[in-house]
């Protein structure tokens, strides 16, 4: 898809931005509905090593509001939709390689649900993050609110959800929303420093520990068959391989 939403591709990263700037970037139906196939184009490039997500003036200011009263009205229609956000979100959480949010402007509503959904989140000091439910009369949803949840604790998630106040940069970084803030005209410049970095690290650890991360945030708190195969198949890696060999021979190795 181009317009709205578009991969940009520039090996070993790949940029989902988000390009709808006369309505603050908001995501209508048809781009959570887009999310899923663009993820799965990234996750087919085996040579993708890193997903940025980041919009073009401002990340996201949420969900599409004028659809609330087409689009998303009435029980079955409401509940579709939902389904189409949850399938675009977690196209984007179930993405094997690391993921970043590079958030400038506006990260409200359904565009902070985004950018909870990657692993790592850059934000500018201009940034404003909120997620307004309590504004609009909405529940909302136990994934999305597990993932707050699991990024700023149970008494922030609460004051978030009670009251749909903005943040600004600062607050979120001591909350934990964010990892990073940085001055708006230098976050391009530490989000290709960072992805880089990434890239330039071993994919088999990167993988193992997104999925072992993900498992313990699921609840799982001692290893299994699964977790122990992951350990196994490392240490036949080639990344393995390469790690150790360049060490010994005191050079910067290049993992394959
Ligand atoms: N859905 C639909 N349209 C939106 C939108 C949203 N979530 N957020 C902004 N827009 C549209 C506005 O309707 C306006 O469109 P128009 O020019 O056709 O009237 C345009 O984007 C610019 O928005 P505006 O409110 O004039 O910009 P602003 O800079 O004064 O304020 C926000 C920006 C983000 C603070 C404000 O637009 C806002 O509160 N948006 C809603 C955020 C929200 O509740 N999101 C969660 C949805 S569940």
């Amino acid at each position: 898809m181009t317009g709205a939403l578009r991969l940009e591709v520039d090996i070993p990263r790949a940029t989902l931005v988000i390009d709808r700037p006369d309505k603050r970037n908001a995501f209508d139906y048809d781009m959570w509905a887009a999310l899923p196939a663009l993820v799965a184009e990234v996750a087919a490039d085996p040579d993708i090593r890193v997903l940025v997500v980041r919009g073009t003036d401002t990340f996201s200011a949420g969900a599409d509001i004028s659809e609330f009263t087409t689009r998303r009205r009435g029980g079955d229609a409401i509940r579709h939709y939902n389904e189409v956000v949850d399938a675009g979100i977690s196209a984007v959480s179930g993405l094997a390689v690391p993921t970043i949010a590079a958030i400038t402007g506006y990260c409200l509503g359904g565009g902070c649900e985004l950018a909870l959904s990657c692993d790592l989140r850059l934000a500018a000091d201009d940034a404003r993050f909120g997620i307004p439910p309590a504004r609009l009369g909405i529940v909302y949803g136990l994934a999305s609110t597990k993932r707050l949840v699991d990024a700023v604790g149970a008494a922030w998630a609460k004051q978030i959800l009670y009251t749909g106040d903005h943040l600004d940069a600062a607050i979120a970084l001591r909350i934990g929303l964010v990892n990073e803030v940085h001055p708006a005209g230098g976050l391009d410049e530490r989000s290709l420093a960072l992805t880089g970095r990434i890239a330039a690290r071993s994919g088999v650890t990167q993988r193992g520990a997104k999925t072992i991360i993900g498992r313990i945030l699921r609840g799982q708190h001692a290893a299994d068959d699964d977790v122990t195969a992951i350990y196994d198949e490392s240490y036949v890696s080639a990344d393995y391989a390469e790690g150790v060999a360049a060490f010994l021979e005191k050079r910067a190795p290049d993992f394959p």
